[in-house]
C-alpha cells in the first residue's frame, strides 16, 4: 500500500509527531509513505519526498512540519482538482492522509464525496475550533506559550503600574484567549463569542486598582469585535484562497480604549505567530502520536472519508463530512467560569 500524506493550513507544534505516527504504522504493515510538500500544492503539482521510519524517527520534538504547508485550495480552480487526481494516479497512491484544520479537511471531505478519493483526515490547529474532536494538538503548546509570555509581562506591568493587553490568535474562536486568561489569572478576557462590554471591563480594571492591585492583564482574542464601527480588526485587506481575512490589531484598539477610559497607562503585546512556533508540549506530542497511529490504522483498514479524533480519552473516527464546515466555537461554560474572576 502506498500512502500520501500532507499538512495544510497554518502550521502548529504536533504535526511532526502525527507524520511520524502515520509513517511508523503504515511501514510496520509493509506499506510505503510519500510526503506531499506544501499542503495541497504538493498534491496538485506532485512535489514529493520519501518518508521512512528512519527519516521520521527523530522529528517528534520539532515544531512546524517537515512537509511544509500552504493555504492552497484545489477547489479554487477546477483544473487543479483534475491535476490533483492525475498526480494521485501517477504517484500510484492508494490513500491520502490530510492533516489540517477545517479548510484542509474540507477539501479532503469533498475529494472523497466528489471523486471517491481515499482520504483520511487528522485534525490540527492551535485554534482548537474543529468539530467532532475534543481538543486539537497545537492548542496546548500555544496556550502554554501565551501563559509563559503573560508570566513575564506581569512583572513589567507590575513595576510600571500599567495594564498590558495581550492579543492572542484563534480566529473566530475564543479558546486560546479564554484558557490563557484562566490559566494566567487575567483581569479580563475578550472573546469573539461574547458581546464586549467595554464599560464593565474598565470598571473592573478601576475597581481592582482601587482595591490595591496596581497593574492589570487583559487578554483579547484577535477575532473579538470591540466596537461595531471597527468590526473585525484585520492586518491587511488580503483574503486567502479559502476566503479568510488576516486578523490582528484589535489588541491595540483595546489598549487605546482602556487608557482613554481609565486614565491608566496601557500597553499592548501581540503574541502572533510565536504561538505557533517551537517545540510541542508533552500533551501535543502524545496526542499527535496517537492521532498519527490512529490515522495510519484507518488507512490500513480502508476506512476512508473519515477523520481520526479525540473524544474523552479515546481515539475514535468520525465522518469527515460531519467534522468539517461547522466550527467548534468556545463553550460558553468556559467563559462563564472565567468571568467569575472579572469583578
Ligand atoms: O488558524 C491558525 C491561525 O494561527 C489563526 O489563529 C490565525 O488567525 C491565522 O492562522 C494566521 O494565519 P497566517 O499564518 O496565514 O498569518
Amino acid at each position: 500500500m502506498k500512502v500520501g500524506i500532507l499538512t495544510g493550513g497554518g502550521d502548529c507544534p504536533g504535526l511532526n509527531p502525527v507524520i511520524r505516527g502515520v509513517v511508523r504504522t503504515v511501514c510496520n504493515a509493509g506499506g510505503q509513505v510519500v510526503g506531499l510538500l506544501q499542503g495541497w500544492r504538493g498534491a496538485i503539482q506532485g512535489i514529493t519526498t520519501e518518508l521512512t521510519i528512519a527519516n521520521t524517527d527523530d522529528i517528534i520534538h520539532k515544531g512546524g512540519t517537515i512537509l511544509g504547508s500552504s493555504r492552497t485550495n484545489p477547489y479554487k480552480k477546477a483544473e487543479d482538482v483534475q491535476q490533483l487526481l492525475e498526480t494521485y494516479k501517477t504517484l500510484g497512491l492508494d490513500a491520502l492522509v490530510a492533516i489540517g484544520g477545517d479548510d484542509t479537511l474540507g477539501v479532503a471531505s469533498r475529494l472523497y464525496a466528489d471523486h471517491k478519493l481515499n482520504t483520511v483526515g487528522c485534525p490540527k490547529t492551535i485554534d482548537n475550533d474543529l468539530s467532532c474532536t475534543d481538543v486539537t494538538f497545537g492548542f496546548d503548546t500555544a496556550i502554554n506559550i501565551c501563559i509563559e509570555a503573560i508570566d513575564r509581562l506581569r512583572t513589567t506591568a507590575e513595576s510600571h503600574r500599567r495594564i498590558i493587553v495581550v492579543e492572542t490568535m484563534g480566529r473566530h474562536a475564543g479558546w486560546i484567549a479564554c484558557e490563557t486568561g484562566m490559566a494566567a489569572a487575567a483581569d479580563y478576557v475578550l472573546v469573539p463569542e461574547v458581546e464586549v462590554n467595554l464599560k464593565q471591563m474598565c470598571d473592573v480594571l478601576l475597581a481592582r486598582r482601587a482595591a490595591g492591585k496596581m497593574y492589570g492583564i487583559v487578554v483579547v482574542s484577535e477575532g473579538a469585535v470591540v466596537t461595531p464601527e471597527e468590526g473585525l480588526v484585520t492586518t491587511n485587506a488580503k483574503i486567502d484562497e479559502f476566503g479568510h481575512v488576516s486578523l490582528g490589531g484589535v489588541g491595540n484598539l483595546v489598549a487605546e480604549i482602556i487608557e482613554k477610559k481609565t486614565g491608566i497607562e496601557t500597553r499592548c503585546v501581540v503574541l502572533g505567530h510565536l504561538q505557533r512556533g517551537g517545540t510541542p508540549t508533552a500533551f501535543d506530542r502524545v496526542l499527535g502520536t496517537r492521532l498519527g497511529v490512529g490515522a495510519g490504522r484507518l488507512v490500513l483498514e480502508k476506512k476512508f472519508g473519515r477523520m481520526i479524533a479525540l473524544q474523552g480519552t479515546s481515539i475514535v473516527d468520525v465522518a469527515l463530512a460531519d467534522a468539517t464546515g461547522k466550527l467548534k466555537t468556545l463553550d460558553p461554560q468556559f467563559y462563564r467560569d472565567s468571568a467569575e474572576f472579572f469583578t
